[in-house]
């Protein structure tokens, strides 16, 4: 696997790659890897004739200077694992040079960033689409792969390919889950044990509101969902809402919905945790 760190050495790597007509896969990831990026990664290699990783644990996508810092950072397992998929290269570029000219651009993307995470995490979109709009400059993949998990960046995504035409395929996988149900994440690392054990009550919380999906009123089922979170003790709910799948704006009532995506942030002790599912009414 060849490892990149210099943005002029990727740009000609992947200038070259592209004029000698080679299907690029891109996967776009802050490391500390697990199996959720491991399965993009796999279909990617599947699907490409080139496997590019990005690694950059991205400043400007954190609203809570906390959480970047203790952000895990964990390169060398990371390597381990991109060559043990088989990555072609490994894009891992620093802040410096990334961020070298600061950027005063601010994305809008209307009524998608103005719920859930847009709403509780006060620009962490427009940090999301100035890195993603640079890595997609960077390696100009033909495909792009992104994880279920973090359903709204999807849809923003898809939002900026399409304003700013890039040329690019958005692919989307199912969210992987551990055992016990908790939705893989490279945040779970900081959960101590009972904190990870605790963490289930997401997915949990999730489950419970499915089975009531159909049977009780929206504002009911969210009442549940509180319920049964304020008795946890280190849990702290942000936002439970049962919403368009598509346009992610919460649905207060169902009315003949194919689709629904529940999606849920909480805090387990000082760790913000995400999850979502995607429930078939029909
Ligand atoms: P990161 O959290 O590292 O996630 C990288 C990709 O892996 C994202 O598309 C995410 O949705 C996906 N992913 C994470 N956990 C997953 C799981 N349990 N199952 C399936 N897919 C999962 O998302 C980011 O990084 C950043 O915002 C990024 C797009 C790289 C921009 O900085």
């Amino acid at each position: 696997m060849e490892v990149i760190e210099q943005v002029s050495k990727i740009r000609e790597r992947m200038q070259a790659l592209r004029c000698s007509g080679k299907r690029i896969g891109f996967v776009p990831t802050m490391g500390a890897l697990h199996e959720g990026h491991l399965q993009l990664l796999r279909a990617s290699v599947q699907e490409n004739d080139v496997t590019v990783c990005s690694i950059f644990v991205n400043p400007t996508q954190f609203n809570n200077p906390d959480d970047y810092k203790l952000y895990p950072r964990t390169m060398e397992q990371d390597t381990e694992l991109l060559k043990s998929v088989g990555c072609d290269i490994l894009f891992a570029p620093v802040a410096e040079e990334v961020y070298a000219q600061q950027s005063l651009l601010q994305f809008s993307f209307g009524a998608l960033e103005g719920v859930m995470e847009g709403e509780h995490r006060p620009g962490h979109f427009n940090g999301v689409a100035t890195i993603v709009s640079k890595l997609f400059h960077f390696v100009q993949p033909h495909r792009a792969y992104f994880g279920q998990k973090d359903l709204q960046q999807v849809a923003i995504v898809k939002q900026l390919v399409q304003a700013l035409s890039f040329d690019l395929e958005i692919v989307r996988y199912p969210t992987m889950r551990e055992e016990d149900g908790l939705a893989m994440s490279s945040r779970n690392k900081r959960l101590g044990a009972e904190q990870r054990q605790t963490a289930t009550a997401l997915y949990k919380a999730l489950q419970l509101a499915k089975g009531q999906l159909g049977q009780k009123p929206v504002y009911s089922i969210k009442a549940t969902v509180e319920a049964y979170l304020a008795g946890m003790q280190q849990v702290n709910l942000e936002y439970f809402e049962v919403a368009n799948p598509d346009t992610l704006q919460p649905l207060t009532e169902l009315g003949g919905e194919q689709e629904v995506a529940l999606c849920i942030a909480a805090f387990v002790g000082p760790v913000r945790l995400i999850d979502n599912i995607l429930v078939n009414l029909n």
